[in-house]
């Protein structure tokens, strides 16, 4: 009744904002991810008669109550209920990357989840079983289940089962590198769920970003397939400045963005002119995420070191699926 697994955060391509139903946490439109090796989420769970609530440790510190707490013992009511038991658990996770600056944590996080809570309780599920659980805890999470290049798709049934990722090549397939540029540390003042919700009710563009998703997803998948590095980087740049165009567009508006934060979208922009296959990405926090391929990757960290402002780089590779590594 315990066991410990491994996951890796993603970074989408093209990008999941907005959902079509907030219960099962059902995302309006698709998306398509890289799984990135290099940062991990190791979490361990054991359920146990003992006690009489979940512990929940993140990053060695006690997590007794608070939206965390909450969202952590909901998902575990998910396993235990498909598991049939009554136990409560105890979870302790570490990140060896910084949480909730725009990392991706929760994806990491609740992949790395699904997959020791379910063993520890004595299921076995599929890989699209698993990556529609870890859906629940956070819709990116979905996509970590899986290796490489994944796509998320957002299904049409009420219940959500067909709401779950799905690989489109492994790791192996394209030596890409995605040099994460750190511009702000701390937790971001507005959560992914949030802005998505206030995009939703009040931005007058949420429905032609919706819209506008199936087609990326569809290039994406086929510029990823093709290895079309130019064509992978116009479909990811307009994804992300779509989705962030949306959220500033909200009332009120939000600006995930810092000052360093534009002046690296422009620099990568004119390296690209120069001739340096780099292209960007942004998730819901001000950090840069920068692609590039393999031997690219020095003069790509040069960029982003040489930026004032940039407090840190991290250099990710293509990352594997989340998996159990140990289980007693
Ligand atoms: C900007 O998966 O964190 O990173 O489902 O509400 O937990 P919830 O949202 P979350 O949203 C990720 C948003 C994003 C884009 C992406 O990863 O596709």
């Amino acid at each position: 009744m315990k066991a410990t697994a491994i996951a890796h955060p993603n970074i989408a391509l093209v990008k999941y904002w907005g959902k079509r139903n907030i219960e099962y946490n059902l995302p309006a439109a698709g998306s398509v991810s890289l799984t990135l090796g290099g940062l991990e989420t190791r979490t361990t769970v054991s359920f146990d008669g003992g006690i009489d609530a979940d512990v929940v440790e993140l990053n060695d510190n006690l997590v007794d109550q608070g939206p965390k707490y909450d969202r952590v013992a909901h998902f575990l009511d998910l396993v235990r209920n498909r598991a049939g038991i009554r136990e409560h658990a105890r979870v302790v996770s570490h990140n060896d990357f910084p949480t909730g600056a725009g990392l991706a944590s929760s994806a990491s996080g609740f992949a790395a989840l699904a997959v020791a809570a379910t063993h520890a309780a004595g299921l076995d599920l599929s890989d699209s079983e698993l990556s529609a659980l870890a859906r629940r805890g956070s819709g990116s999470a979905a996509r970590s289940i899986f290796g490489g290049f994944a796509e998320m798709r957002a299904g049409t049934r009420e219940d959500g089962q067909d709401a779950y990722a799905e690989p489109i090549c492994g790791a192996d397939h394209w030596d890409l590198r995605c040099v994460i540029a750190v511009t702000a540390h701390g937790e971001k003042d507005i959560s992914s769920t949030e802005g998505m919700t206030r995009t939703h009710q009040t931005s007058p563009y949420y429905d032609q970003w919706v819209d506008s998703v199936s087609l990326d997803v569809e290039w994406a998948r086929a510029a990823i397939e093709q290895r079309d590095f130019d064509e992978l980087a116009r479909i990811a740049e307009a994804s992300c400045l779509r989705m962030h165009a949306s959220a500033m567009a909200a009332e009120p508006g939000i600006i995930y963005w810092n000052g360093t934060t534009v002046d690296l979208i422009h620099r990568v922009r004119k390296a690209r002119k120069e001739g340096l296959p780099v292209f960007f990405t942004i998730d819901a926090g001000p950090q840069v995420k920068v692609f590039c391929p393999a031997e690219s990757q020095t003069d790509c960290e040069l960029l982003l070191r040489d930026t004032d402002g940039v407090r840190d780089v991290l250099v990710t590779h293509p990352g594997e699926g989340a998996r159990l590594i140990e289980e007693t």
